[in-house]
């Protein structure tokens, strides 16, 4: 397979093997295990038992993903395509059945063009990577898109992307002007060439299911000179119930500059079992302006402009990524890609679209504290997203009030405590039912979780892929399976949670 994969992409590059060698790791190249784990983001898929690629390809040019594309579709391997490798279920770098990957960690080109407010954004860099280049050439521009700097834009924009100013801006897909993608004729497209459907789907619907993203043409937004943030907490013994319980009624509707995480997580405190909740926020105005504002809204929270501290949205950025000393801090750590190993973790995602009940919360807690290890995290919508239609993009959950994460992360890698860990993860998602959206319940594609459901993309590929499909898509799903039949009739391009093609009428 190697041997003919090299010369097919010899031929397709007209460069020599020994060149193009340079692009392709099998099992045997002593580089292979550090190009593979270089972008594993969740340890528990980097251990000696996790399934390994036949053969990894690391572009660097458009004309090697074509090649690499047109290369690999006659051998019958799962090509899977991989950017920043922040997939939480590892579907960029896993499979069950003979595969390739096609990292694109190599084509990171960032050019910010302050005059239009524009930004080329090439699918390997890094969000700390797109930060950092608009911070270099404007103080008061910035971009709606994730807090974690080493997220990959390629899976991250394709799949819809929040941050922190999702309030005020919407997702990051809402600000796309154009993109490039290999197509599965090898063919490179920008959104004039591939049409608006294609551009529709590939803004929200993931890119894997359609095509090689290699980049997006995006619209900045401004920022202001100064922005606000703070971390509030408070136990149970503090009130933290009645103020959770007021935060849904205020995180969702309060001025759209104002972003208020909420963390819930069970602790001990003296050596008894209680929950916290924390509030983490990014205020896009004066520390003054936002306890004002909260002390009538939420004085619950007893904000105090003592929690607060005033920078930058560039140190803001670097103070979401629990960086203590944001005002301090080198810039150039957003560069930085060779970071620790990752701890293994779980996650999954619900949306809420009616505020829970106090007695709700407190059940909630009683689980919690029950369970022992998992925490949720309660993202707040609201302000730009009910102004967006449901299906402007495949992204279908405009109108809920706020989203559910729920995290655990561990450190030891025993199989029996994974097993404990996943197991809170499902039991707690259970717990909710009653509390979140409904028929289908949703989730968000970018927090991807195979326990909804995977594809095995044989007979009965389409009702597999509805399953997690309308809770991913809602409505927009039945779109998303047309464009997928247009462009990708035969299924290359496909993993456990893909787009499936409408099913044949025999
Ligand atoms: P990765 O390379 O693993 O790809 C993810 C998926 O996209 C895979 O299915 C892959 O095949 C596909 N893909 C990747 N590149 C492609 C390309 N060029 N063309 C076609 N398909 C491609 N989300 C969020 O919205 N807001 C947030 O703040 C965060 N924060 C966050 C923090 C951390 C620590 C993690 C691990 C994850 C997040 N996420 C997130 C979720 C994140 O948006 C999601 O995992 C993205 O898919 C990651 O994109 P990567 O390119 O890094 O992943």
């Amino acid at each position: 397979v190697y041997d003919s994969l090299l010369k097919c992409l010899s031929e397709k590059t007209k460069t020599p093997q020994a060149q193009i060698a340079k692009i392709v790791f099998s099992r045997t190249n002593p580089s292979y295990t550090s190009v593979l784990r270089a972008y594993i983001r969740n340890a528990r898929f980097n251990t000696s038992s996790t399934p390994k690629p036949t053969i990894i390809v690391t572009p660097l040019s458009e004309s090697h993903v074509s090649a690499a594309v047109l290369c690999s579709k006659p051998l019958d391997f799962v090509f899977k395509i991989r950017s920043g490798g922040h997939d939480y279920d590892g579907l960029s770098y896993i499979s069950d059945k003979p595969f390739f990957i096609l990292d694109l960690s190599n084509l990171r080109d960032v050019s910010v063009d302050v005059a239009d407010q524009t930004a080329w954004i090439s699918a390997g860099a890094t969000l700390g990577e797109v930060y950092y280049n608009i911070w270099e050439k404007s103080k008061v521009l910035g971009f709606p898109a994730g807090v974690c700097p080493t997220v990959g834009v390629g899976g991250h924009l394709s799949g819809g992307g929040y941050g922190n100013m999702v309030r005020k801006f919407g997702l990051t897909v809402d600000h796309f002007i154009d993109a490039k993608i290999v197509d599965v004729n090898g063919a490179v497209l920008d959104r004039k060439a591939m049409g608006e459907d294609l551009f529709w789907a590939i803004s929200g619907g993931g890119g894997g299911s359609f095509g090689v993203v290699l980049g997006y043409k995006v619209k900045l937004v401004p920022v202001p000179a100064t922005v606000t943030v703070f971390r509030v907490e408070q136990l149970m013994a503090d009130g933290a119930v009645d103020m959770v319980h007021k935060w849904q009624f205020v995180g969702p509707k309060t001025d759209k500059n104002l972003f208020m995480r909420m963390l819930i997580q069970p602790v001990t405190r003296n050596k008894k079992k209680t929950v916290r909740a924390t509030v983490v926020a990014l205020y896009l105005g004066k520390a003054d302006d936002v306890v004002s504002l909260l002390s009538k809204e939420l004085p619950e929270l007893a904000l105090k402009k003592e929690n607060c501290t005033e920078m930058t949205w560039f140190q803001s950025a670097l103070w979401w990524d629990n960086r203590v000393n944001a005002t301090e801090t080198d810039p150039k750590v957003f560069l930085d890609r060779n970071l620790d190993s990752s701890s293994p973790g779980k996650r999954k995602s619900d949306y809420v679209a009616t505020e829970i009940p106090r007695n709700g919360l407190e059940s909630l807690f009683k689980k919690m504290i029950e369970l022992g290890k998992i925490g949720l995290v309660f993202n707040p919508y609201g302000g730009r997203m009910t102004e967006i239609a449901e299906d402007a993009t495949p992204f279908p959950h405009r109108n809920m009030l706020y989203k559910i994460q729920y995290s655990v992360n561990w450190k030891e890698s025993s199989p029996e405590l994974e097993k404990g860990y996943l197991n809170e993860a499902r039991v707690l998602h259970s717990f909710m039912t009653g509390f979140v959206s409904k028929n289908p319940r949703g989730a968000y594609f970018n927090y991807r979780d195979v326990d909804i459901g995977v594809n095995d993309h044989g007979e009965d590929s389409y009702k597999e892929g509805e399953v997690y499909g309308r809770m991913y898509f809602g409505k927009n799903f039945d779109r998303l399976v047309k464009i997928k039949t247009a462009v990708d009739p035969d299924n290359f391009f496909r993993n456990e949670q893909s787009i499936p093609t409408l099913p044949t009428t025999k």
